[in-house]
């Protein structure tokens, strides 16, 4: 008897938020306690027992699973924010989108150097997102342990770009 895993509490809505999209709605996820708690579990899994300070949520997706996670794993919880939202001083990394530019921030005093981070979020697509908070939290010395997502779009591209910056990727469906 398994049951149902975490894959199929996602449902996949056409054509959003435009054509040809094929878009991950994870709300269905989140709304399920058996989905939200498994889910949870997964993440935390290969981390159970290791030093993690900080667990680093990606917006905005990212704050939902990143809370509990930390919670989780006793650690603090830290959000790199879309340009603009956060009130203290930050720091800034620009990634590319599919088309033109966006702007992650974290704050300057969020992260201290030589803490253990661990990166969360919804789903790895193209990897620059993921790749601007790893860069964020690497710029205050810290050592990210990992990144871990719910979903890999593996045809985007992501994990090999993350990997390719020294980096252990953990998805638990794609
Ligand atoms: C989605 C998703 C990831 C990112 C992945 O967030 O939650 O954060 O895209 O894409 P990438 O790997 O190509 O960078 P989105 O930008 O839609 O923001 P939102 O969660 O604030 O809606
Ligand atoms: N972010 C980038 N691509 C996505 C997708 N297909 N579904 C949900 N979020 C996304």
């Amino acid at each position: 008897m398994t049951g149902p895993q975490v894959r199929d509490y996602i449902r996949t809505i056409p054509d959003f938020p435009r054509e040809g999209v094929m878009f991950r709605d994870v709300t269905t996820l989140f709304a399920d306690p058996r989905g939200f708690g498994l889910t949870i579990d997964q993440l935390v899994n290969p981390y159970a027992g290791h030093r993690i300070d900080k667990v680093v949520g990606l917006e905005a997706r990212g704050f939902i699973l990143g809370g509990a996670v930390a919670h989780r794993l006793s650690a603090g919880f830290v959000p790199v924010r879309k340009q603009g939202k956060l009130p203290g001083a930050v720091i800034r990394e620009a990634y590319k989108l599919e088309y033109g530019e966006a702007v992650m921030e974290i704050h300057d005093d969020a992260l201290r150097a030589g803490e253990q981070v661990l990166i969360v979020d919804d789903l790895l697509a193209t990897g620059g997102t993921a790749g601007a908070g790893i860069t964020l939290c690497r710029r205050l010395g810290t050592q990210v342990v990992g990144c871990a997502f719910v979903i890999d779009l593996p045809d985007l591209g992501g994990r090999a770009r993350i990997e390719a910056m020294d980096m252990q990727v953990h998805t638990l469906c794609a």
